[in-house]
């Protein structure tokens, strides 16, 4: 897979990005969009990929929302389970990978990803769609928030998802977006 040198993508490079005292992608503010997502689907349980640091899952879980999240790195899950270790309401953070969630077997009302899809290369987002698939109710709903140029150069747009997601979900809504000054979208998916 190609790959912007600068851009974070293996395990290794976020555990790398995780062990420094701050990430540059930060987890400061919930993003109305999550906050919309609550309001619209009054989920009982949700999914998050590419956790991270465990901030938007932990928003999840304080909303009374059975929450789970996901991440690939090592290091960022242990992080986020030690934020939360003496939280009221906690999610389940875990170790995995978003293109093979076999740990994982129930179906969730929402899921959400903000920043993961787009580290991902085209067979990896395959397998993402396959999981995240399985792992969706029937008219649950997916929230993507996604860089236009990917670390592995893929050019994301609407159209682009559309067609990655068709036959499993339907893309109701995208939006530009300038979160965090970078040029992005922010997409609205209903599984079908
Ligand atoms: C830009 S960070 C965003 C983290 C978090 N969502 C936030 O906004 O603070 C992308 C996250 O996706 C995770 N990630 C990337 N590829 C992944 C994969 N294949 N499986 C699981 N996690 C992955 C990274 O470890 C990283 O935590």
């Amino acid at each position: 897979m190609s790959k912007k040198a600068s851009a974070p993508v293996t395990g290794k490079d976020f555990d790398k990005a995780y062990n420094a005292p701050i990430t540059f992608w930060g987890d400061v503010r919930i993003p109305k969009e999550l906050e919309e997502l609550i309001k619209t689907n009054n989920p009982k349980t949700s999914l998050e990929l590419g956790c991270g640091l465990g901030r938007f899952s932990t928003y999840m879980a304080e909303q009374g929302i059975k929450a789970t999240g996901v991440d690939f790195s090592s290091v960022a899950v242990e992080k986020a389970k030690k934020r939360v270790a003496n939280s009221e309401h906690k999610p389940t953070f875990l170790e995995g990978d978003v293109t093979n969630l076999e740990m994982l077997n129930e179906q969730f009302d929402v899921s959400f990803d903000i920043g993961c899809f787009h580290c991902l290369d085209e067979e990896g987002q395959r397998k993402y769609v396959s999981e995240v698939s399985r792992l969706l109710k029937p008219g649950a709903s997916l929230l993507i928030w996604a860089m236009d140029s990917s670390p592995s150069d893929i050019r994301i747009t609407p159209d682009y998802i559309a067609k990655t997601f068709e036959n499993r979900f339907q893309l109701v809504n995208s939006r530009f977006s300038r979160r965090r000054i970078i040029a992005s979208h922010w997409y609205w998916l209903v599984r079908i």
